[in-house]
């Protein structure tokens, strides 16, 4: 039987190289381009299935209740904050991600800025581009080797920077409740029960949750207050796990020596302060591309929504619990 439909791609894309030859010549394609949700009003009726990026803030009913034949929106990337799943989900609408596209990618980003931190490598190169050479910026650099490094969050990401890090020698401990027991045994690193004893033993610590109730401002004025004076903080989750003024104030006072920061509290990032601050490594929400990545995440996006119009069940519904009457099969 050969695949049929319409999939409206939403927005940040100009074209569908990737998602074309994974669709097939029956499906209809929209490009939309859309920037608001409104923008996409036109097709609705029509669509059968939505492939959203990120530019659209919101989806809403407002989306829904205009797409009568709406059965899926997969939501292109890992967050999927921007969808109302409660919404869609009453109207029997299914809503996706691609959980796993970026986990080589995030790992990297997140062990290269701690890398470059602990070698002081942002100080020596803004004093070299100053026209110096300035050996004493090296001073006070840690072996890196035998030193702890803490993880909250031990998730796939979480995993994958903890086997980078035991390449590099360091002592890893995670914070995570809800991964089963054993997986310190299978990745040969060590579980904290607790947050605090983790923060106070590591000299090093990075976030891999996902911003949930439990994790939102992990990071504040206290449980910075545990870790060792001079640590380093990096943070590639979700910008508010940290509260940033407590983190600018722990900078400030010396408790953090450094900070590698990828995701801020309101993006792009408004905070002066932390954006002038010598001591921190800023990168703007980018640790989850590579070229290969981003081929996958297109790839992996259309494929899920390619299985719903087939009628075969999706692999990544993250709705399942607010989903009524669904309009595919599970
Ligand atoms: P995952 O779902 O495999 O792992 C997340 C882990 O966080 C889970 O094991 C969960 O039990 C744990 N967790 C949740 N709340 C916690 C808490 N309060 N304390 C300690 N652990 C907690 O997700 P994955 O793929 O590892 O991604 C992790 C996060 O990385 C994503 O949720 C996303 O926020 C972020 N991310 C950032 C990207 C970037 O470009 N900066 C790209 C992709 C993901």
């Amino acid at each position: 039987m050969s695949r049929s439909g319409t999939v409206i791609i939403a927005d940040f894309l100009e074209e569908s190289a990737v998602e074309s030859p994974v669709f097939g010549n029956g499906v209809k394609l929209v490009i939309a381009k859309a920037h608001e949700e409104k923008d996409l009003q036109p097709w609705l009726a029509d669509a059968d299935a939505i492939l959203l990026f990120h530019d659209i803030a919101s989806m809403t009913d407002a989306t829904f209740e205009r797409a009568p034949k709406l059965k899926t929106v997969v939501r292109a990337g890992v967050g999927f904050n921007n969808v109302d799943l409660v919404a869609a989900g009453r109207r029997g609408i299914s809503v996706c991600n691609v959980p796993d596209y970026g986990t080589e990618e995030v790992a990297d980003h997140a062990m290269g800025m701690l890398l470059s931190l602990v070698r002081h490598l942002p100080i020596c190169d803004s004093s070299m581009r100053r026209g110096q050479w300035d050996y004493t910026l090296a001073h006070n650099t840690p072996r890196l080797r035998g030193k702890t490094l803490g993880l909250i969050g031990c998730g796939r990401i979480g995993s994958a920077m903890a086997l980078r890090a035991k390449a590099f020698g360091l002592d890893v401990v995670f914070y995570d409740p809800y991964v089963a027991p054993g997986l310190e045994k299978a990745l040969g690193i060590r579980r904290s029960l607790k947050l605090e004893p983790m923060m106070r033993e590591s000299h090093f610590v990075s976030l891999h949750c996902y911003l949930g109730a439990t994790s939102h401002a992990i990071i504040d004025e206290k449980s910075l207050s545990w870790m060792r004076p001079g640590g380093i903080l990096v943070n590639t989750a979700r910008g508010p796990c940290v509260d940033q003024k407590a983190l600018v104030a722990a900078l400030d006072s010396g408790q953090l020596y450094a900070a590698g920061i990828d995701v801020f509290e309101r993006e792009p990032l408004d905070d002066e302060a932390l954006r002038n601050h010598p001591r921190v490594l800023l990168s703007p929400h980018s640790a989850f591309y590579s070229l290969e990545g981003f081929v996958e995440l297109r790839t992996k996006a259309a494929e899920e929504v390619a299985r719903i119009l087939d009628g075969e069940p999706p692999m990544n519904l993250v709705n399942r619990e607010q989903l009524q009457n669904p309009r595919i099969k599970l």
